[in-house]
């Protein structure tokens, strides 16, 4: 017999915590969070901007994608500063939706939008 089974236990036992590893690895759970950082706010941002009734009157994610990529002017054109922008969303009326996003939603949305 190649191994004995004292062995063969061994290699089960270290097989299995390989795969607990990889398994927490997968979850998340050991992975570094990419939480914090401007540009995956970004994506996330986009997340929110597609996920609520923006493109109803805008362009669509992936076609301000597309502009951005070929340095094209998306969606901001006359608020440029963050300020100027967060006022305008709160206060105009075709923009209530805005209000209506949680704050942490918000804060990402607008670090997309800074960027289109
Ligand atoms: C009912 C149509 C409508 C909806 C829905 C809408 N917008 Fe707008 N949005 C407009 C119009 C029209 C303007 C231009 C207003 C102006 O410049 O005075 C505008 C302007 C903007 C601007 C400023 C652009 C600039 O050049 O300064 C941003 C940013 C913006 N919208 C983001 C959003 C986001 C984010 C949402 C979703 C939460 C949204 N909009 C939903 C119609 C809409």
């Amino acid at each position: 017999m190649p191994f004995t089974e004292r062995q063969a236990l061994r290699i089960f036992a270290l097989l299995l915590i390989v795969a607990f590893v990889g398994m927490l690895w997968y979850a998340g759970v050991l992975r570094p969070a990419k939480t914090g950082d401007d540009a995956s706010d970004s994506e996330k941002g986009e997340e929110v901007y597609a996920s609520h009734d923006c493109t109803d009157c805008h362009l669509a994610a992936h076609v301000l994608r597309a502009k951005s990529a070929k340095g094209e002017p998306g969606l901001i054109r006359v608020r440029k500063d963050e300020k100027t922008l967060i006022d305008f969303l709160q206060n105009d009326k075709r923009h209530e939706t805005f209000l209506l996003i949680s704050e942490n939603d918000r804060r990402s949305l607008v670090e997309y939008l800074k960027r289109q």
